[in-house]
């Protein structure tokens, strides 16, 4: 009966298509309403887009178009860091899509960013969330080139999918490992449109990046003690003795020295596991948020857990009744979780330096800033900083808007500088790790500037 009652749907698709009543490719992604949702005015879409020829690998993405306009407004890809974390559960319903969980229900967000254009959440790569490959081999040693490619090849497949979005303005948003993952797509997308010109990328927006390895982890180590979590003594010796980037390699090499252990030990005692390395003002405990960064503070991986007790996220995406409307399912994971557990991503990639890449791509005329939640210690403001102001030197550019407040509302939203109107830095101020879940207006801010490309407000 069901079968029968399929195929007479079936041929009743081929012969509206055949009778010209096109259906379009996305229709099938279309969310009729999340579990929950208030009303609402704009489309939501999501789904898989299968990225590789033997379709064995299949990336899970979540698309809410602009809530005003969605035609006139640009697309711009969210991806969250890790490496291996979810750009649905941290991006979407933590940081600025907009819907948050709450119980049962979803809450709107006041600040989503889909307020200014149509926010792309992916996924990536797959092991990640709902995506998946369904060859398990694949899990073993996921790195940066790979990661870089399946992203570019699903870009591509969206668009036949989404043909409205084809020359659409283009950016990349995201922070923490995406300041690997976003340089190196954009890379392949500059070299790509080289032979054939298909993504119309207009810019790139980095929040608390990983770009240089050891300038970004030893910037830990004063951020810690100028915010009174470390002692003098304890400072002197994580600067000489042992400083964290040096942990982390042999951390990562298994090769662990007795002294940096003693060093690390006693950053760790001071600092208390409870305090949020990622707000170090913050005291709620929002574990998909907390969780996104795990690889960059490898000693606080089996702290975290009993801190954070309840997760909204985790809950409401792990509903039977939430997966199937977003079309999403679980393949070769028994539940979907804010990072995976599957994946065994190369971490010694977090060596690679891509503040070069942002250099590339500033060369080659595409807006680069680099932002940050001023609260972060794990990616701290003065690595980042420092990072852009040399990589201007570099490329020569010089000051276009001196170092100044910038304004959101009546309050200053952070600082900022920019260099020859392309490479820009600001932070937003009170702001986590997860700058738009814990300034999310700040964070609008900056993004809407983003977008017009024009200087961060002067005044109000
Ligand atoms: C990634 O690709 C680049 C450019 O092709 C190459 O130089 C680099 O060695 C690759 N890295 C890894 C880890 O395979
Ligand atoms: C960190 O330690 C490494 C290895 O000892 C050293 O090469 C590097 O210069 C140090 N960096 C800083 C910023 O102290
Ligand atoms: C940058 O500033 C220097 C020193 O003031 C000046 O000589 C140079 O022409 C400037 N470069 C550009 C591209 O404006």
């Amino acid at each position: 009966m069901e079968a029968r009652a399929m195929a007479i749907a079936a041929s009743l698709f081929q012969m509206s298509s055949a009778m010209g009543v096109n259906e379009p490719l996305s229709a099938e992604d279309k969310v009729i309403k999340l579990p929950g949702q208030p009303q609402v005015s704009f489309e939501q879409y999501s789904g898989y887009i299968s990225v590789d020829k033997m379709k064995q690998r299949a990336l899970f993405y979540y698309f809410a178009e602009a809530e005003i306009d969605p035609a006139t407004k640009p697309l711009v890809l969210w991806l969250n860091g890790g490496p291996g974390c979810s750009s649905v559960g941290v991006g979407a319903f933590s940081e600025n899509g907009p819907f948050r969980p709450s119980g049962q229900m979803l809450v709107r967000n006041e600040y989503s960013w889909n307020r200014e254009a149509n926010m792309l959440f992916l996924e990536s790569p797959a092991g990640v969330g709902f995506s998946y490959s369904s060859d398990n081999s694949y899990y073993g040693g996921v790195d940066d080139n790979m990661t870089a490619m399946d992203n570019l090849v699903f870009l591509q497949r969206w668009f036949e999918k989404f043909p409205q979005y084809n020359n659409r303005d283009l950016y990349i948003a995201g922070e923490s490992y995406a300041g690997h993952y976003i340089p190196q797509l954009a890379n392949l997308m500059v070299q790509f449109n080289r032979r054939e010109k298909i993504f119309n990328l207009k810019g790139i927006a980095l929040g608390n990046p990983v770009l240089e390895f050891a300038t970004d982890f030893n910037s830990r180590a004063e951020y810690f003690w100028s915010h009174g979590l470390i002692s003098d003594s304890t400072y002197h010796i994580f600067t000489s003795v042992c400083n964290y980037s040096r942990y982390v390699g042999e951390y990562y090499r298994d090769s662990l020295s007795p002294i940096c252990e003693r060093v690390m030990s006693q950053v760790t005692k001071e600092t208390s596991r409870f305090v949020d390395k990622y707000d170090v003002t913050l005291d709620v405990c929002i574990s998909s948020v907390l969780s996104q960064s795990l690889v960059l503070s490898p000693q606080q991986v089996t702290e975290r857990i009993d801190v954070c007790v309840e997760d909204e996220t985790v809950n409401y995406l792990n509903r039977k009744d939430v997966q199937e409307a977003l079309h999403a399912r679980l393949e070769g994971v028994t539940k979907w979780t804010v990072c995976s557990s599957v994946l065994e991503y190369e971490l010694l990639n977090l060596e690679i330096p891509t503040i070069s890449v942002v250099g590339l791509l500033v060369k080659s005329g595409i807006p680069v800033l680099v932002y940050s939640g001023d609260q972060d210690s794990v990616i701290p403001l003065t690595g980042s900083r420092t990072l852009v102001q040399r990589l201007a030197n570099e490329l020569r550019l010089n000051t276009t808007v001196p170092y100044r407040v910038w304004f959101e509302g009546q309050q200053v939203g952070g600082w900022t500088q920019v260099y020859g109107g392309m490479l820009s830095f600001a932070t937003i101020r009170g702001a986590s790790h997860e700058a738009p879940f814990s300034q999310p207006a700040r964070s609008l801010g900056l993004f809407r500037a983003f977008l017009t490309g024009k200087p961060l407000p002067e005044a109000f």
